[in-house]
C-alpha cells in the first residue's frame, strides 16, 4: 500500500544486484512511492546480474558504474539529474564486498592489498560518493543520503572479518560528512545497521546460517527482513525525518540492545559438541 511519501522526489539507488538486494527492494518501494529513480551497480554486476530486469519494470533508467571511481560517480550523478530532470532528493548507498572473505583470508592473516580494497568498495566509496554530489551541487536541500550497515562495526562477530572495520568507517564518514553537508545545505546523512540479511553478500560472511538464526532467537522482534528494510529506508527519505542526521539506526528487531534472551539461551544448552576437539576441548573460532 502506498502512502505517497517520496512522491515527486528523484532518487539514485546503488547496489541492487538480483531479487534478494535490500537496494532491489528498496528501489521497488521508492517508485511505489511515488519517486522517480535511477539505478546503479558495477558494469559486471549489470551484466551479469538482474538489475535490467528491475530497470524495466521500474522503468528506471541503469547507469553502469564502480562506486570507487570518482569520475563514474561524477558521471552518475550528472546523468541522474539530467534522466531525472533536477536535483536528487536521496541516495542509497547499498554496496559491500571484502576480497579477503571471498579468498577466506583469517583476520589475524589479512592481505592489505585487498583489505584496502574492502574499505575502499564498502566504506570510502561513501564519501567520494557524497564528496562528488556535493561538488556538483546536485542534492538538493534536506536531501537524505543512507547507507547500510552492521552491528559489527561495534561489537566483534566471529567471521565478520575486515568487513567489521569497513562498517566502522562507513558510520564514521556518516558522521563526518553528516556535519559539513548539514551545516551548508540540510543535507542528511545516516546510516542504517541492518539484521542479518539472506543477500549475495550476506550468504557470504561465514557461518551466515548460523548467525541469522542466533539474531533472530536474541531479537524480541526477530530478524528484520529486506523489505522491512526498505520499509525503513523510505522513511529516512521521506519528510518525516528532516531532522535526523548523523545516526546510525539499528534495524535489527532489537538485537542491538539484548544481552541474552531465552531463546538463544535455550538453543545453547543443546550443546557444543559440534565445537569440540577430539580431547573435548571447546575449539574458538
Ligand atoms: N545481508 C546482510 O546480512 C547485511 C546486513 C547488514 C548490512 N548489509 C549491507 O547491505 C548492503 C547491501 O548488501 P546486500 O546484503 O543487499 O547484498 P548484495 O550482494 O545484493 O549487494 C551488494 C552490492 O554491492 C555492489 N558492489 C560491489 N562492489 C561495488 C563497486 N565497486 N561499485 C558499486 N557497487 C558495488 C554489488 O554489485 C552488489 O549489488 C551492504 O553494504 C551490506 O554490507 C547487509
Amino acid at each position: 500500500m502506498s502512502h505517497n511519501l517520496l512522491k515527486g522526489k528523484r532518487g539514485i539507488i546503488f547496489g541492487a544486484l538480483n531479487e534478494k538486494s535490500i537496494a532491489w527492494k528498496v528501489a521497488e518501494k521508492a517508485v511505489e512511492e511515488g519517486a522517480i529513480i535511477t539505478l546503479t551497480n558495477t558494469p559486471v554486476a549489470v551484466r551479469m546480474g538482474d538489475v535490467n530486469i528491475l530497470g524495466e519494470k521500474l522503468g528506471a533508467e541503469i547507469i553502469p558504474a564502480d562506486a570507487t571511481n570518482v569520475e563514474d560517480l561524477e558521471m552518475v550523478f550528472t546523468k541522474s539529474m539530467e534522466i531525472l530532470g533536477g536535483k536528487i532528493d536521496f541516495v542509497l548507498h547499498s554496496i559491500g564486498m571484502s576480497p579477503n572473505v571471498r579468498k577466506k583470508r583469517t583476520y589475524d592473516d589479512l592481505d592489505y592489498d585487498m583489505l584496502n580494497k574492502t574499505l575502499d568498495i564498502s566504506a570510502i566509496s561513501f564519501h567520494k560518493m557524497i564528496q562528488a554530489a556535493k561538488k556538483l551541487n546536485a542534492i538538493s536541500e534536506y536531501g537524505s543520503i543512507l547507507a547500510l550497515s552492521y552491528v559489527a562495526a561495534q561489537r566483534t562477530f566471529y567471521g565478520y572479518n575486515d568487513m567489521a572495520d569497513a562498517k566502522s568507517l562507513l558510520e564514521s564518514i556518516a558522521r563526518s560528512f553528516g556535519y559539513i553537508y548539514g551545516r551548508e545545505s540540510h543535507v542528511r546523512i545516516n546510516t542504517i545497521s541492518q539484521s542479518p540479511t539472506m543477500t549475495t553478500a550476506g550468504e557470504g560472511v561465514k557461518g551466515m546460517d548460523k548467525l541469522f538464526d542466533f539474531a533472530n532467537r536474541m531479537s524480541p522482534l526477530g530478524n528484520a527482513s529486506a523489505d522491512e528494510c526498505a520499509d525503513y529506508c523510505i522513511v529516512m527519505f521521506s519528510d518525516l525525518t528532516k531532522k535526523v542526521t548523523m545516526q546510525n539506526l539499528y534495524h535489527d528487531g532489537g538485537f542491538s540492545s539484548m544481552g541474552m534472551s531465552l531463546r538463544a539461551m535455550a538453543a545453547y544448552e543443546k550443546g557444543l559438541e559440534e565445537y569440540m576437539d577430539e580431547n573435548g576441548k571447546i575449539i574458538y573460532g
